[in-house]
């Protein structure tokens, strides 16, 4: 991140611990109406207008960093091959065997040459065509060029590696585009190519995926859910939301921030005092800590279902005994929080949206990076996204306050 962009948000948190520990703040409250939580006609919409026509984040590109370097997951009911050709070119799949449907590749790997079916060994390469069928008198008259892995439209920008599931309406998208310039910029600085991942963990709760990306919205939370556990670590009712767009910075204050007080500004260093938390819309946040990077999608798997995708990156790979340690420790503690705070509320929340009250969630002022997801979703399904263009950061400190 530039080191303006930097001093700019580290002005605005000290502001708020000058103010005595305020935070940026919406004009108004927002009212969700929770119908908007179980109903399978709004799900149904939520498919059709968002997640089958955005960009939607799949891995960093140090997840497949050099050719031969591949990914394989399910999303959106589709299982998804990622792969670096030899070309260098970052390529998604269906990973579906033309012959009778097996997957041609399970989990991740490096440096493969082709993908072998393991049902009856045909074979394809990295940029998914048909090497050729095994039994080849079997299948005489076969169009070999006509039988590769269907393409799913794909593209790189920044470290990030996004795909869509528009299909023929839109076959090829521009991934800088979709995140703008204020996102590249960020996000070029931090390096996402080189960055391994440590662990990963997959979760499905019957919660509406609004409901689970919301726990990820907003610090407020922070003081009270995870009083025995992270909450020394952070101020949690004193962070910046800037509006991005589409997406959004929420920058989370550390306990640490005011070392700063004794420090000249020409010295102050956001990362060692902020986690920056991006919301990339439409289902994913990327928090950028100054050792390691969390990315948390949220899938959506029916109108009160959905799976949870978190993945823990570093810089590198472990090398030594202690350090190995360190991460399981953090892997630990990042996970046990997340599953026994954070979606316990959820779960509770959902319950309640099914039972029939509240008839709205109540976002305050005080949770703007919420009340901003909220508003691009309605524009998406609106069809309305141009009112959400890639924009310069623009802070919502409208006013501050508690
Ligand atoms: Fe792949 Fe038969 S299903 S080779």
């Amino acid at each position: 991140m530039r080191r303006e962009r930097q001093l700019e948000i580290l002005d605005r948190i000290v502001g708020h611990r000058v103010g005595g520990n305020t935070t940026d703040m919406y004009p108004d409250m927002y009212f969700s109406p929770t119908d908007a939580y179980k109903s399978p006609e709004r799900y149904q919409e939520e498919l059709d207008r968002i997640f089958r026509r955005t960009p939607l984040l799949v891995c960093l590109s140090g997840d497949v960093a050099e050719p031969g370097d591949f990914v394989t997951l399910d999303m959106m009911g589709v299982p998804l091959l990622v792969a670096r050709g030899e070309d260098g070119k970052v390529r998604a799949f269906r990973n579906t065997c033309q012959h009778r449907g097996a997957c041609v590749a399970q989990g991740r790997g490096k440096g493969k040459r082709a993908f072998s079916c393991p049902y009856h060994a045909w074979s394809y390469r990295l940029d998914g065509s048909l090497i050729r069928p095994t039994h080849l008198d079997g299948f005489r008259g076969l169009d070999i060029d006509e039988v590769g892995l269907p393409a799913v439209p794909c593209d790189e920008a920044a470290g990030l590696v996004f795909v869509s599931f528009a299909g023929r309406e839109q076959p090829e998208f521009d991934a800088r585009a979709w995140l703008g310039g204020s996102l590249v910029d960020d996000f070029e600085s931090f390096g996402y190519e080189n960055y391994q991942l440590i662990t990963t963990r997959s979760t499905t709760r019957d919660v509406n995926w609004k409901i689970m990306f919301d726990s990820f919205c907003e610090m407020y939370h922070v003081q009270f859910l995870h009083a025995k556990t992270i909450a020394h670590l952070f101020r949690s009712d004193c962070s910046t939301f800037d509006d991005l767009g589409l997406h959004g910075l929420m920058t989370g204050v550390r306990a640490t921030i005011d070392e700063l007080k004794a420090q000249p500004r020409e010295e102050w260093e956001l990362m060692r005092h902020a986690a920056l938390n991006y919301h990339i819309a439409p289902n994913t946040v990327l928090i950028h800590m100054i050792d390691h990077v969390e990315m948390y999608r949220i899938l959506p798997e029916g109108p009160t279902r959905c799976r949870a995708e978190l993945s823990l990156y570093a810089p590198e790979l472990p090398t030594t005994e202690r350090a190995e340690r360190h991460w399981a420790r953090q892997a630990e503690t990042l996970i046990n929080t997340i599953e026994t705070e954070d979606m316990a509320m959820a779960d509770q929340a959902q319950f309640a949206v099914d039972a029939g009250n509240p008839p709205v969630f109540r976002f305050g002022r005080n949770e703007p990076a919420l009340i901003h997801h909220h508003e691009v979703v309605e524009a998406l399904l609106a069809g309305e996204e141009e009112r959400f263009a890639a924009r310069d950061p623009k802070p919502v400190r409208i006013s501050a306050g508690r």
